[in-house]
């Protein structure tokens, strides 16, 4: 039987606990802040998560690299996977045609998630490498814990480095993006604050559009 979104959020959440012991007293805030906003997982239904009638367009890059790297997050989580809506909610970008099939994510916890909440995002993102995610921002406090690969990101004047177990953390408004490097990334995020309003680009000069 293939693992439910239960059991695979319950992998994320024990991933993403490790920020509690991180340096930075802002990135454990958070970390405890999300954790205490998650329901308890062990006690909450299976949601209802059913394939979509049409194959999004980042699916067929998550299904190579997790056949190829089959033990990632513990393993067993690719027919979870196929099931997902992963998705890209920005308009598309003339200067870089079809990021959507590049870049995206899966929220399974948030607003308009299967599993509704009002105070938190929580969910999983996967991009291919060297994928540019330019400059943008959203009300929203956001954590990032990388579980593979490595990238780079520019959080307001910080350039950042992350590789497998790394966080960041940005706060509400703070202008970031990222280069993803030369192997594929997945991350765990969560937002918690204004969940609700989306992100949006900055222009090139990094000043909010
Ligand atoms: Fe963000």
């Amino acid at each position: 039987m293939s693992m439910t979104a239960i059991e695979f959020l319950i992998r994320m959440r024990e991933h993403f606990a490790r920020g509690l012991r991180h340096d930075d007293p802002e990135v454990r805030a958070e970390v405890r802040r999300v954790l205490d906003f998650l329901p308890p997982l062990e006690n909450t239904p299976e949601p209802d998560i059913s394939k979509p009638a049409e194959e999004p367009k980042l699916l067929p890059a998550v299904r190579a690299f997790l056949k190829d790297n089959p033990d990632i997050l513990g393993g067993g989580w690719l027919d979870l996977a196929e099931r997902l809506h992963w998705r890209y909610s920005y308009e598309q970008r003339a200067d870089d045609p079809d990021l959507d099939a590049r870049m995206g994510w899966y929220e399974f916890i948030g607003p308009a998630a299967p599993m509704h909440s009002d105070r938190v995002g929580f969910g999983i993102t996967f991009a291919r490498p060297g994928v540019n995610y330019r400059p943008h921002y959203h009300p929203a406090a956001e954590v990032y814990n990388t579980v593979i690969g490595s990238l780079t990101q520019r959080v307001g004047d910080r350039e950042l480095t992350l590789v497998p177990g790394s966080f960041s953390y940005h706060r509400p408004n703070v202008i970031h993006s990222t280069r993803i490097g030369d192997a594929p990334v997945i991350q765990i995020y969560s937002w918690t604050g204004d969940v609700v309003t989306l992100s949006q680009y900055a222009d090139a000069s990094g000043h909010r559009l």
